[in-house]
């Protein structure tokens, strides 16, 4: 319909020249930045026969007004695009319903607070939309396109080494997928929840795997429901033992999108929210979340020292080469923004009791509290476990036990050797803060105050 096209650029010519002639240009309002649309099932119908990725620009000089960009943008002098800068590339993944992500934005204006960077950000929204299994058919086009545009940046200066893919979900492996048509040569590849369904088995070709950049990361999230379970990167992080996120609703047959979609969506929300460093989420090494959760891997002695952490510093801070592969981290979070909390390790060991008891092991500060609750058995005396707290230990006031098992199992006062607190990952200069030798009685609250100073 060569008429429709033509309306339409003489409509775009038209508007062009009136903001010029009215200066408008300047001040650049909302209908004039570009933005991702919704697809329609027709308009799926109509254009997956060809495929079309098309690019949003944001840069600081355009922060709240994205331009649209393509390969001959380079050669206008009204693009913001500066191949002397890095290059940060935004990858949506599967989009059941055909809208448009509506976290965009907010991502790459969180990636240029924190640097001076290009940000593309890649739609292929109605390739990616509707059946699943179609989408995962052509991913791989999808990634192709995106090289060859890549291949032309590289052309006007930019380093293979400067570019860094961040793809949720599903884009996580057409990031994958663009490394290996690069032979890993790519500077940085971050998948966020990379997707789970049809890529468990699949070949590390077919899939993210650290042979796709120089330094690639994971955060996992739902690796029960979208998500992988499997490690992808140099380094996985998962948050919460990577199934099921604090404050996302749980339920057998969730009937709301969003409940379904809560947990895959916190690995997005968590990255962003560590792009302004002002909150550590530090990772521990460890082989099994239940081995991370009794305390069993408390030091990041395999990284010498420096654990890794989420955000955009180099390596995720790791300083040792060769990069571990598929090293699984482990790290709580609280329920909300901006989610950090710290580690702290309780340790307590009993004298042998003749029944099984329980207690509640409360850490408190003015204002936070944290719970733990132990089942105590009459074979074990010594109990290991990692809590989160908001605040960190230092900060603590006070530490508080009750013996709640008291019906259940009628145990009654409970003689504890010792209750001693330590943060993960453990600095070997600072001891645990232990309480020797008292009881705790049945419907009698125990209770000491700590006092500490913080480092400054
Ligand atoms: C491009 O970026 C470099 C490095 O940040 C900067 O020195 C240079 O001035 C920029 N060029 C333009 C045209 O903005
Ligand atoms: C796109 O989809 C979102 C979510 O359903 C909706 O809120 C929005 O109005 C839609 N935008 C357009 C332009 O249709």
């Amino acid at each position: 319909m060569p008429w429709e096209r033509t309306a339409i650029v003489f409509t775009v010519l038209l508007v062009y020249s009136i903001s010029q002639v009215e200066g408008l240009e300047e001040k650049q309002d909302d209908d004039q930045c570009a933005d991702l649309k919704n697809t329609t099932l027709k308009e799926y119908r109509q254009r997956r026969a060809n495929l079309e990725v098309k690019y949003l620009l944001m840069t600081r000089e355009n922060v709240n007004c994205p331009q649209m960009f393509q390969q001959k943008s380079l050669t206008t002098k009204t693009t913001h695009f500066n191949a002397s800068r890095p290059t940060k590339v935004i990858i949506h993944g599967y989009r059941a319903l055909g809208t448009k992500p509506l976290w965009v934005k907010e991502l790459a204006q969180a990636l240029l607070l924190a640097q001076d960077v290009n940000v593309l950000v890649v739609d292929w929204i109605y390739c990616a939309s509707f059946a699943y299994n179609l989408v995962v058919e052509s991913y791989k086009e999808v990634a192709l396109q995106i090289s060859v545009l890549i291949n032309q940046l590289q052309n006007y200066g930019c380093k293979l080494q400067s570019f860094h893919l961040i793809g949720v979900s599903l884009g996580a492996h057409v990031a994958g997928f663009v490394g290996t048509l690069f032979e890993g040569k790519l500077g940085r590849i971050t998948g966020l929840d990379p997707a789970g369904p049809l890529f468990k088995r699949a070949d590390t070709y077919d899939r993210l795997d650290p042979s796709d950049a120089q330094f690639v990361e994971a955060i996992h999230t739902d690796t029960d429901y979208f998500g992988i379970s499997i490690p992808v990167g140099h380094v996985d992080f998962y948050l919460n033992g990577g199934k099921d996120q604090a404050g996302c609703a749980r339920s057998r047959f969730p009937s709301v999108y969003g409940y379904v979609i809560c947990d895959h969506m916190r690995a997005l929300l968590v990255y962003m929210s560590a792009l302004d460093g002002s909150c550590p989420l530090v990772g521990i090494p460890c082989s099994t979340y239940e081995d991370f959760l009794k305390g069993n891997c408390v030091t990041c002695d395999v990284f010498q020292g420096a654990c890794p952490h989420i955000g955009l510093s180099e390596n995720s801070g790791i300083n040792m080469s060769p990069l571990p592969t598929e090293q699984k981290m482990f790290l709580l979070t609280t329920s909300s923004a901006p989610f950090c909390a710290h580690h702290i390790l309780v340790k307590l060991e009993v004298s042998s009791l003749d029944k099984r008891a329980e207690v509640e092991v409360t850490l408190k500060t003015e204002k936070l509290s944290t719970q733990l609750q132990l089942r105590l058995q009459t074979d074990t005396t010594v109990y290991r476990s990692v809590v989160a707290h908001p605040a960190a230990l230092c900060e603590m006031d006070s530490i508080e036990m009750r013996n709640t098992g008291a019906r259940l199992y009628r145990q009654g006062d409970i003689h504890v050797k010792s209750v001693c607190v330590s943060e993960v990952p453990c600095v070997r200069y600072r001891k645990p803060l232990c309480v020797n030798n008292f009881n705790v009685r049945r419907n009698a609250l125990w209770s000491h105050d700590l006092v500490q100073v913080c480092d400054t």
